[in-house]
């Protein structure tokens, strides 16, 4: 460094804890070396925050969000949303990146979110991590939500009135409670108003401030790693893990392999595929909002479905209340639950690698069992998939309910004292 800079980064280091920073969360920052490809997702969930932040400054240039009828009897958001395709320089570019990356937010999430399970990073000392993850999950499933509402087309407005319909089920409070949602008696101008205020600034509030408590709950206590293996237990003189390395240049560096490789996967289908075969943009949304004709089929996008199938899976009445509520219930415990998995796991080890057949098969059905609802979820109901939809869901329950029993009686191998690496 030259001595000018050196000079400016002292005046700065005098004022601000600038070096101090970057020492204790980069290149002083031990991580276990062994760090495999499931480590993507942390880092590749903040790029995609970053990317939805971005590219949704720019679209709320040209957004309008006003459901009155245009000169040619277009809803304006609808049309604002049309405009910004055709009409803004590069703005089908922006918009694509914007609707893709919900879904890969959705994507990067939930695989992060499944090392969680495979590696036990839940476990003591990381349960306030996993806290404010399944938090920023719950902000994460409200901020898609509410987005969905704003293109105004048949899915948008049909989807949120079936959504919130569903809080008017809660008993005494339920139909002032939807009143209040909507800010209306039906989905309407006002709905797409507020929903609009609460995704652009309320809920990305929310998750940002979340995602930094993530962070530094982590830094706090030091990442886990595949062996599930404390690397804080054995250090050197000078008090550096021996199974540890310096974040910044190693994963700083290796971080850019994930990040190039899911720029590959996330920009083939911006420029190929943008509307993912109906799964990312259902077909229905590119028809403008008419409450006076309801779709025959009415789905959420892929990334609700598991949740929604849970929802549709609830058909009996209960202590003289609608089955309807019990359904909102079981959807909001299924997300609910994963915040308990701390408490649920009594496993001797935290990593896959060292737990017994045991663990691994009722993992193996449990994920089984989440994919098949979320195919369910998709699909409209029949009597034959409702059933299948409910086994499903009562192996999603059991996986967590259980989990005190089956992986205290799992028969684990012994944990290695180091991590293995080669
Ligand atoms: C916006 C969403 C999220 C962002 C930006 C984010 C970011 C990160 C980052 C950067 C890391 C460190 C790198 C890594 O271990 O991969 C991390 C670790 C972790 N995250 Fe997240 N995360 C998000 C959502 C979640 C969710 C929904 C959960 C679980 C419910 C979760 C649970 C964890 C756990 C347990 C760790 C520690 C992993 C370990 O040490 O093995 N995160 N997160």
């Amino acid at each position: 460094m030259t001595t000018k800079s050196q000079e400016l980064l002292n005046w700065i280091d005098d004022r601000f804890p600038l070096t101090s920073t970057w020492k204790a969360h980069l290149s002083e920052y031990y991580a276990p070396k062994n760090f495999n490809f499931w480590y993507f997702f942390g880092s590749l969930a903040l790029l995609v925050l970053v990317i939805q932040i971005l590219t949704g400054i720019f679209l709320v240039m040209h957004y309008k969000p006003d459901a009155s009828l245009n000169a040619s009897g277009i809803p304006v958001a609808f049309a604002s949303v049309e405009y910004i395709m055709r009409e803004v320089p590069g703005g089908w570019l922006i918009r694509y990146l914007h609707s893709t990356g919900a879904s890969a937010f959705f994507i990067v999430v939930y695989l992060h979110m499944f090392r969680g399970l495979l590696y036990g990073s839940y476990r003591k000392p990381r349960e306030l991590i996993w806290i404010f993850g399944t938090l920023i999950f719950l902000a994460l499933m409200a901020e898609a939500f509410m987005g969905y509402l704003l293109p105004w087309g048949q899915m948008s407005f049909w989807g949120a009135q079936v959504i919130v319909n569903l809080f008017s089920a809660i008993p005494v409070i339920g139909p002032d409670l939807s009143v209040v949602i909507r800010g209306d008696f039906v989905v309407s101008d006002a709905t797409l108003n507020r929903f609009f205020s609460f995704h652009v600034i309320a809920v990305p509030l929310v998750l940002i401030g979340l995602v930094l408590a993530h962070i530094v709950a982590l830094h706090e206590v030091g990442s886990n790693n595949p062996d599930g293996v404390e690397i804080k237990k054995k250090k050197d003189a000078n008090g550096i893990p021996l199974d540890g390395i310096p974040f910044h240049p190693y994963y700083t560096v290796k971080d850019i392999v994930g990040v190039v490789g899911f720029l590959i996967f996330f920009t083939a289908i911006v420029f190929f595929a943008p509307e993912g075969g109906g799964y990312f943009l259902e077909y229905n949304n590119f028809i403008p909002a008419d409450p006076l004709k309801t779709p025959p089929h009415i789905a959420p996008v892929w990334y609700f479905t598991p949740f929604y199938s849970i929802l549709r899976a609830v058909t009996y009445p209960l202590f003289g209340i609608d089955a309807k509520f019990w359904g909102v219930v079981a959807m909001g415990a299924a997300v609910v639950i994963i915040a308990f998995l701390p408490w649920l796991d009594r496993s001797p080890v935290k990593s896959i690698r060292y737990k017994g057949g045991l663990f691994k098969g009722v993992l193996a059905v449990f994920v089984v069992s989440f994919f098949i609802l979320g195919y369910l979820g998709v699909l409209p109901p029949t009597p034959g998939r409702t059933l299948v939809a409910q086994i499903c869901s009562v192996i999603y329950f059991a996986f967590f309910l259980a989990m005190p029993w089956y992986s205290k009686l799992d028969q684990c191998k012994p944990e290695p004292d180091r991590v293995t690496f080669k």
